[in-house]
């Protein structure tokens, strides 16, 4: 039967305890890890969020009721036990860190007691993550899983600190929001009071930062929950938290120089990690054209090379062609990978097509010097060695080309590279590259919208020196945006905002808003910036992601408590899920046909 803790008080921890403690009686509560019983002697693992510490039971010290209670625990079940701390008399237990101690128990009492668990609470569990996640309170248990979600609490306690130190304060923003165009899908709540209308769930504070900078705050931070209806990958979830923050009276370099601060003392304080400062800073023309990416993964090289000019009176129309449209041709050098089998070939060949290319030209050196290349028999032989030099290429090299509009050859050989430099070992897990990349175009032109989008959002600043181009050509003018990216993810984004309305405008404009729906969907803070408004600028981190990384965690679900599998459900409270007829009615809402099949997502 379980007991109360009527007067009982825990003195330590299991992993609390230290030298000092030896030949003291103490006070330990968790849970049972195992118990082995071996005849007059039960030895019991109690496990809390510290650690795990040996208790040993034998009759002569704890008399025969306590003796059988514990012989009765059996894993998980909750257990209180006081004892005497004492150096351990048989071997020292290396792989704890309290190895060196047990506790000869005089009492015991059993708090709760446990079913067998649907799987053991361990690390580096077999069981499938769909069980670990259907009973997420057992898998939260494992010490891998509390280790990270501890060190994400001193991460964002370190966040929290060094924001206040630097004068920023801590304002909450609402959650039930007006839905805005140009972001992702968003999660809408029906309200019950305004029938047919609709709360939007914040995919980020933004326009409400902004307005704080326009009521004088000068200086905003939020961890803050944020929505967005997208496509779940390994380092995205629909619900996630945002390390968020807004500066007036700002440019890029001041953004820039308090987060580097602020990314050293978390790093510091979270894992010990030392990052030297300033952290390298690469303009977002140089990161696509080095590495096909705006999210670098600089820890190794296998840059990207521009032979167009090379090739661009060769005899291969795969790469003139392309030429002639506008495009380029680029490569890449596989040092050593020159022996690669045609099978593997054809497979890269066929993931560059999955990326929108048309195809992927290859070229090995052989150990002879001599080459073997889907394309070596529309050029000269004196192009192809110019080729080969221009790539660096040795014997045993294996060179890939694509042809194609930039964006499709960046695409193609970004992530080529990064699958071959994986498999081939060249990415040092050990390393941490952090690097901020710089002056993203202003706008991106959408095939599916036919018309520009803003890259970042429609409250960038472009670039003083760009801004005369916006009309005659918007895909020139960079903006002030900046990224932060560690190990070829991104971290985190921000942006100098447009302060003035008639920029503001322009940009709705060229976005394809009229200046009556520019105010319908965002009239609050267009005429917020009527009444004096400060330059301002900020950044927001992806709380999850940061976590992720600094613990080398393979999937943002492991840094989160409770996450979301890929179709956005919660397979422990099986949300979301179908609610009361009285709750429909109450919002006005009939469902059509629940059954019928959900549209496509976006890829
Ligand atoms: P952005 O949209 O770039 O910028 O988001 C900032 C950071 O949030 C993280 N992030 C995500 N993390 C997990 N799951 C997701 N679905 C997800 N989406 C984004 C990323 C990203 O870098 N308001 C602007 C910031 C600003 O301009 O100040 C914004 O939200 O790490
Ligand atoms: P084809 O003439 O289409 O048989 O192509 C000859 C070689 O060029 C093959 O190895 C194709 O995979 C490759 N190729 C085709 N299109 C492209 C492209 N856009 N970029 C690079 N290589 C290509």
């Amino acid at each position: 039967m379980a007991e109360s803790m009527k007067g009982l008080k825990r003195t330590a921890r299991c992993a609390e305890v230290n030298e000092t403690h030896v030949g003291t009686t103490v006070t330990l509560m968790g849970w049972v890890q195992k118990s082995r019983n071996k005849g007059g002697i039960i030895f019991v693992d109690l496990r809390d969020r510290t650690g795990i510490m040996q208790v040993i039971f034998e009759e002569s010290d704890c008399g025969t009721e306590n003796f059988e209670r514990a012989a009765k625990v059996r894993s998980e079940f909750v257990i209180a036990v006081t004892g005497v701390l004492e150096k351990r008399s048989g071997a020292v237990n290396e792989s704890l860190a309290t190895g060196q101690w047990e506790v000869r128990a005089k009492d015991i009492r059993i708090l709760a007691e446990a079913d067998t668990p649907p799987f053991p609470v361990e690390n580096d569990s077999r069981t499938k993550e769909e069980l670990r996640l259907k009973y997420r309170y057992l898998d939260l248990r494992r010490p891998d899983l509390q280790s990270k979600l501890i060190l994400r609490s001193r991460i964002v306690s370190s966040v929290r600190n060094f924001l206040a130190d630097e004068g920023f304060l801590d304002i909450e923003t609402p959650i039930l929001c007006k839905s805005t165009p140009e972001g992702a899908r968003d999660y809408l709540v029906p309200s019950r009071v305004h029938p047919g209308n609709f709360y939007a769930l914040p995919q980020s504070p933004q326009i409400f930062k902004q307005l704080l900078m326009c009521s004088g705050f000068d200086r905003y931070y939020q961890i803050a929950k944020c929505f967005r209806d997208e496509d779940l990958r390994a380092d995205r979830q629909p619900e996630f938290t945002q390390i968020d923050m807004e500066l007036s009276f700002v440019d890029v370099d001041d953004v820039i120089d308090v987060n580097e601060r602020l990314v050293q003392k978390v790093c510091k304080d979270a894992i010990g990690l030392d990052v030297t400062l300033p952290i390298p800073r690469m303009t977002w023309a140089e990161a696509m054209n080095r590495y096909g990416s705006d999210k670098p993964d600089t820890r190794f090289g296998m840059e990207l090379v521009d032979v167009s000019e090379l090739v661009k009176e060769c005899g291969f129309g795969v790469f003139t062609g392309a030429l002639s449209n506008g495009g380029s041709v680029r490569g890449i050098n596989a040092k050593g990978m020159g022996s690669m089998p045609r099978k593997k070939i054809d497979a890269l060949v066929e993931e560059a097509k999955g990326l929108g290319a048309k195809g992927l030209a290859y070229l090995s050196v052989n150990e002879d010097g001599t080459y073997k290349s889907s394309f070596a028999k529309f050029m000269t032989q004196e192009e192809l060695d110019s080729l080969v030099k221009a790539m660096d290429a040795e014997k045993g090299d294996l060179l890939l080309f694509a042809a194609d509009r930039n964006k499709v050859v960046w695409d193609v050989l970004g992530t080529l590279r990064l699958s071959l430099g994986r498999a081939a070992g060249l990415i040092d897990d050990t390393k941490f590259h952090f690097l901020w990349v710089t002056e993203f175009p202003l706008l991106e032109w959408s095939d599916t919208e036919n018309r520009f989008m803003a890259m970042h959002h429609p409250f960038t600043m472009p670039m003083e020196e760009d801004w005369q181009y916006i009309d005659s050509d918007p895909g020139r003018v960079r903006a002030k945006a900046y990224d932060i990216v560690l190990n070829g993810t991104e971290l985190g984004g921000g942006s100098v905002r447009i302060h003035q309305n008639d920029i503001q405008e322009k940009m709705f404009e060229v976005l394809g808003f009229s200046m009556e729906s520019a105010y319908e969907q965002f009239g609050f803070l267009l005429t917020a910036f009527k009444y004096g408004v400060p330059p301002h600028a900020g950044l927001a981190y992806g709380l999850d992601r940061l976590v992720m990384l600094l613990t080398g965690a393979d999937s943002i679900r492991e840094v989160m408590a409770f996450p979301k599998v890929k179709d956005a459900s919660c397979l422990m409270s099986e949300a979301p899920n179908v609610v009361d007829e009285k709750q429909l009615e109450e919002l006005g809402i009939a469902i059509t046909d629940a059954s019928e099949e959900l549209p496509a997502q976006d890829s």
